[in-house]
Order: C-alpha cells, then structure tokens, then sequence
C-alpha cells in the first residue's frame, strides 16, 4: 500500500474488473491515490497492487455495497486518513436477466440495494467531509437502458438505472453550492464480464452483431468508459453537474 496525502483521492466501488477496474487505472495514472473497493477482494487487491507497480499510489479495500455499516466505516477510515475524498466513483453494479414471472421481490430488492441504494451507501458518509472543504466529484454509472432504451427481462435494472439519473440530479441541485458536483455516465454496450454474460446479457456473439448496428461499427471498451468518469471528475469539467453523458459509439443517435 502507497500513500501519498498530496494526492487527490479517490474511491471506487466495483472495481476489481470491468469499467471499474479500468477507471481505477486511470485514475492512478492521472495521479490519484485510488482506493480499490469491491466484494471481488482478489481481483481488487491484483488491480491496487497493478497501479502501484506501474508507478502509482492505491490501496485495496473490502467493500460490499449492500452493507452501510461497512460503507459508513470504510469511509470514516478514509475520511481520518486523507481529511476527504476528493473523487467517489459509484460503479457497481449487476444486471442479471430476470423473466416477469419470476421476477420476486427479492430479485427486484438485489439489484436495487446494488445498482441503486448501493451508491448512496457510499456516497452518504463522505459528503460532510467533502462539503468542509467545499469540494467534490462524484460519477454514478446509469445506463442507456436507465436513459433511454427499454431492456427485457431487465426490468428491474432498467428501472435501477433511471433511479440513478434521479439520485444524480438531486444531489447534483442539494450539494451545488457545497463545491460538491455529481454528474454520471450512460455506457452503451462495454466489452465487460456483464457483457459478455450469455446468461444475463448480450454473450460474446451477440456483442460481435451489436457493432454491425453501433455507428463507430464496434462495441465499447472499459477504458472509453473510464476516460470520460476522470474527465467528469477533473477541473475541465468544473461548471458541469447534474449531467449525464452518454458514451456509447453513437447507438442512440444512429439506430432508427
Ligand atoms: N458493460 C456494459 O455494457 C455496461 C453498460 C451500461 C452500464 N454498465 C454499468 O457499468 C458498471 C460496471 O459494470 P461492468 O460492465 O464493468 O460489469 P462487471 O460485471 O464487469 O463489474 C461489476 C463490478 O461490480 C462489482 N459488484 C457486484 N456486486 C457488488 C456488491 N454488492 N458490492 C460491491 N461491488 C459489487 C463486481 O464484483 C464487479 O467488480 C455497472 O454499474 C453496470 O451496470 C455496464
């Protein structure tokens, strides 16, 4: 474990593999202390240990999501560590296929208390500490299927997603004049372990079709991802929040 107290600081949750890993990456690279977090603990711990070796500062922590007692620690920990996390990037998330029929309450609750409840859990206790030093970031990965398109047998995720533009607009308008912005990332179709789920998504043939409808002709990659979440997070983007920005090779714009 490297720390460096000049740093920027950041948080991720989810970040072991995926958009999250990638934006760990570069996040250390841009020059933070990234705080590696997700239930995936060898995964997270190889992804803090990869930006340390390549010359940058991270640590590893154990985080679940769906706890706020291990959110409201971990982030006090990080609070009397660093005075306040400059950067929270809510990433986790799942989107697992579920028919109408079977769709439960319980299945309905496990993606809300992830995709959703599971970025105020942490975001919740690190906003007093950021709101002392009258500064912020904070990127919510939502979706095109929050935004815009309807998902299938997703329903339940679909809905989570838009709950995630509502949370970021809401916090955006309560914490503007804390110097905290929010803002969130719509990916289209990203080449990820989600994605490439034959089970609860596109699978690794329907992700190959998918670039003959895109109109950059290819599906996304983690790092396109990761790219716009530290721009959103950097001082190019200070006059933006509240914003969702849609990073998906043109998908929308392009397919009627
Ligand atoms: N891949 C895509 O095409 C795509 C498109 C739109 C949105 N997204 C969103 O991007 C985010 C990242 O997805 P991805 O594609 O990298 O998926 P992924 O499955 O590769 O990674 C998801 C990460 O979330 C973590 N996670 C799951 N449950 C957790 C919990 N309870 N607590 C903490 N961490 C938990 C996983 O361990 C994993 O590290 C998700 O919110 C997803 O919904 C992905």
């Amino acid at each position: 474990m490297t720390s460096e107290a000049k740093k920027p600081t950041v948080l991720i949750t989810g970040a072991g593999i995926g958009i999250g890993k990638a934006t760990a990456f570069a996040f250390g690279k841009a020059g933070y202390h990234v705080v590696v977090t997700d239930v995936l603990a060898a995964e997270g711990e190889a992804v803090a240990a990869g930006i340390v070796a390549a010359g940058g500062a991270a640590q590893f922590a154990p985080l679940d999501v769906r706890s706020t007692e291990e959110a409201d620690a971990l982030v006090a920990c990080l609070n009397a560590q660093f005075g306040a996390l400059d950067c929270i990037v809510a990433n986790a998330g799942i989107a697992h296929k579920v028919p109408l029929e079977q769709l439960t309450d319980a299945k309905w609750d496990e993606t809300f208390e992830i995709d959703l409840k599971g970025m105020i859990r942490v975001l919740r206790p690190a906003l007093g500490a950021m709101k002392a030093r009258k500064a912020g970031a904070i990127v919510c990965i939502s979706s095109i299927m929050g935004i815009a398109y309807g998902w299938d047998q997703h329903v339940h995720y679909s809905a989570a997603k838009s709950g995630v533009v509502g949370l970021i607009r809401g916090l955006a308008v309560e914490l503007a004049r804390s110097g905290i912005r929010v803002n969130g990332i719509a990916p289209g179709y990203i080449r990820t372990a989600q994605l490439l789920s034959e089970q609860h998504s596109l699978g690794p043939q329907g992700a190959a079709k998918a670039g003959e409808f895109i109109p950059m002709g290819r599906i996304g990659e983690p790092e396109e991802i990761a790219d716009v979440v530290l721009f959103l997070a950097s001082h190019a983007a200070r006059y933006m929040t509240g914003q969702i920005v849609v990073v998906d090779g043109g998908l929308l714009v392009g397919r009627y």
